[in-house]
């Protein structure tokens, strides 16, 4: 606790000595990372006693509601809520935590023997299974992650080099025609950890061309991304850039961009390629430099009815969560106290003003899911959950010295 106090006291004083852009939510002294997980449990332990009966999995609250909205195993958001559960037993390493963990993880496993619904099995898989074998090395997750990998690599088409993230007709997409989403970056992990852990070069490879087809085609000039690009699906020749969740084609959908941001961490990671790290810091400058004075974006960068619409505090979750992997990664010493300091800074906010306490039994309020379908709008939604309780745990191994992907516990 005290290292905790010197540590953020020391990134305050910085800031203030570098005369650099200051961030104007002040990283406090009195942070208590602890706190908040604790409060996470608090609230986690509630919604499970309300989980009507086996196969739903929580996933939203409206905001004139106490209510969580449930979804099966085959919804995108699915991996989510066994990820935090998973997070929250690596936090107070309770017996009991595992036992749900693993209850809810095991709802997903149809998924490593169907054929791919599409790209999210990632998200789907590697939180739930991944983040399970991560703590408990049980051997039978790790099969169903391998399964589970091979099952994504079907969706990867070489003449584009990228993977097919919707595999179907999406208006817009230009269907029968190839379309990759930013958010498919995230999936990538799952190839990463599978060829590593399956001695399969071949995933690593369409991981790492993944990555430089939508480097290459996803980004406008200004590092901005779009959110989704439509291929020609035998030439791989770019059609169009275009948004479905965002604002407008040429604008930032905040989401998007957080995805970017933690997905070219992750690939960096992984890689360890410099120009992996380089873009990463570049698709980030661009979501800092934009972002308002609390941290926590407007849903779209570009929303014309800013500041009189809602936040997205996910996203503010996920860009949290990849700049403390970032700031251990980045070879510039300013940047690794401005990436800090900035997610430290974004999990104060988060902390303070967007936590659901009394209100329902999610972690945060103020999520925005899909706005221009009219979609989980001020929303409380599990993968903002997710990733604040993972930035959380990121945080605290950093205070403590320990790795972010590290296991706060020995198994
Ligand atoms: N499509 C995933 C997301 O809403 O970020």
């Amino acid at each position: 606790m005290k290292l905790q106090i010197l540590g953020a006291f020391f990134v305050t004083l910085l800031m203030v000595n570098c005369g650099k852009k200051k961030s104007e939510v002040a990283v406090e002294a009195s942070f208590d990372v602890d706190a908040q997980l604790a409060y996470c449990v608090e609230q986690t332990s509630k919604a499970l006693k309300l989980v009507p009966a086996e196969g739903n999995i929580p996933r939203n609250i409206a905001p004139d509601s106490k209510e969580w909205r449930y979804v099966d195993y085959k919804d995108w958001t699915s991996g989510f809520w066994p990820g935090e559960l998973w997070y929250l037993y690596e936090f107070n390493n309770e017996k009991e935590w595992e036992v749900s963990a693993d209850k809810f993880t095991e709802y997903l496993r149809p998924l490593s023997v169907t054929p791919a619904l599409d790209h999210d099995l990632g998200f789907q898989v590697y939180n739930s299974f991944g983040n399970g074998y991560r703590l408990t090395k049980n051997p039978d997750y790790k099969d169903v992650i391998l399964k589970t990998a091979d099952t994504l690599a079907t969706l990867f088409n070489p003449n584009v080099g990228t993977i097919l993230s919707w595999p179907r007709d999406v208006p817009n997409m230009e269907w029968p025609q190839h379309n990759t989403i930013m958010d498919n970056m995230i999936n990538l992990e799952l190839l990463f950890w599978a060829s590593k852990n399956g001695d399969n070069k071949a995933l690593y490879d369409m991981a790492v061309s993944h990555a430089d087809v939508t480097m290459e085609n996803h980004f406008r000039p200004d590092y901005t991304s779009y959110h989704v690009v439509v291929y020609d699906k035998d030439t791989g020749e770019k059609i169009k850039g275009v948004t479905h969740q965002g604002y407008s084609d040429s604008s930032m959908w905040a989401r998007g961009q957080s995805w970017a941001i933690y997905g070219y961490t992750m690939v960096y990671r992984e890689t360890k390629d410099p120009k992996y790290l380089d873009f990463a810091q570049k698709v980030t400058q661009v979501y800092l430099d934009r972002l308002p004075e609390d941290l926590i974006p407007y849903w779209d960068f570009d929303a014309p009815d800013i500041p009189n619409t809602t936040r997205d505090a996910s996203a503010a979750a996920v860009v949290a969560s990849a700049l403390l992997e970032l700031s251990t990664l980045t070879k510039d010493e300013n940047l690794a106290k401005e990436y800090r300091n900035k997610g430290e800074g974004m999990l104060v906010e988060l902390s303070k003003n967007y936590q659901s306490k009394d209100i329902n039994t999610a972690c945060l309020l103020h999520s925005t899911g899909h706005a221009p379908a009219g979609s989980e709008i001020d929303y409380s939604i599990v993968y903002a959950d997710y990733y604040y309780v993972e930035a959380l745990l990121r945080l605290k191994k950093l205070n403590e010295g320990i790795p972010v992907l590290a296991a706060l516990h020995k198994i």
